[in-house]
């Protein structure tokens, strides 16, 4: 499962990719806003120090407005994947710029049908938002798993990308339910590494090493 990080804040970013643990960014409008920087600016700076996927979301609600932010925002970088809202002018933005040859993640996600709509308009990426069903009361991961089921059932080559994501074990859950990609913020994917234990085990150890007298450096 690729990894790719939810924000538009450049130093986590460089963090994680330093690590090789960002393979791709994703960013919304909400998330520029917390950078509180320049759109086209921060995308170009994200999208020369990843290889992978950089979304950048469009913000027209209309189709031919979209396909015209969607291009202006494509002309970034060659890694840019254009983000759009799962709407019907979301879908006719993404069918033009797919056909284009620019990549296009379809976001807002919250239903198997609409992200059969996002596969039949050609989308590279859907964004599935786990969390926010969750807050429903709902299982955001019954969401991805019936999408999985679909994909397979007719070979569609659009990539699962499982948004807002929040906890560890929704990491876990994705990975295991086979979404292709999960994009988390960086604190979510840094908190992959800590387990009770681990600090647990690491105490003991280092009070026996003390005991030891001795030194490796
Ligand atoms: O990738 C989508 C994400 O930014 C939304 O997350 O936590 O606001 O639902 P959240």
């Amino acid at each position: 499962m690729k990894f790719f990080v939810d924000t538009a804040d450049v130093d986590a970013i460089r963090e994680l990719a330093d690590l090789g643990m960002a393979d791709g960014v994703t960013t919304n409008p909400s998330l520029i806003l917390k950078s509180g920087r320049d759109i086209l600016e921060v995308t170009r700076e994200i999208a020369e120090m990843i290889s992978g996927p950089v979304s950048a979301e469009v913000v027209a609600l209309e189709a031919d407005a979209m396909i015209a932010e969607g291009r202006k925002l494509a002309k970034i970088a060659p890694n840019i994947a254009v983000k759009v809202p799962l709407t019907w002018d979301g879908l006719k933005t993404c069918r033009v710029l797919s056909d284009e040859g620019t990549m296009v993640n379809v976001t807002l996600c919250f239903s198997a049908n609409q992200a059969l709509l996002a596969a039949k308009a050609g989308a590279t990426f859907i964004s599935p938002f786990i969390g926010r069903l969750d807050d429903m009361n709902l299982d955001g991961m019954d969401l991805i798993r019936d999408i999985r089921e679909i994909y397979d059932n007719y070979n569609f080559k659009t990539e699962i990308l499982a948004a807002s994501i929040r906890t560890v074990n929704h990491v876990t859950q994705c990975a295991l339910t086979g979404a292709d990609v999960m994009t988390a913020p960086s604190n979510v994917i840094k908190a992959l590494a800590s387990h009770p234990l681990t600090d647990k085990g690491l105490e003991q150890f280092m009070k026996d090493w003390a005991k030891t007298g001795q030194k490796i450096l």
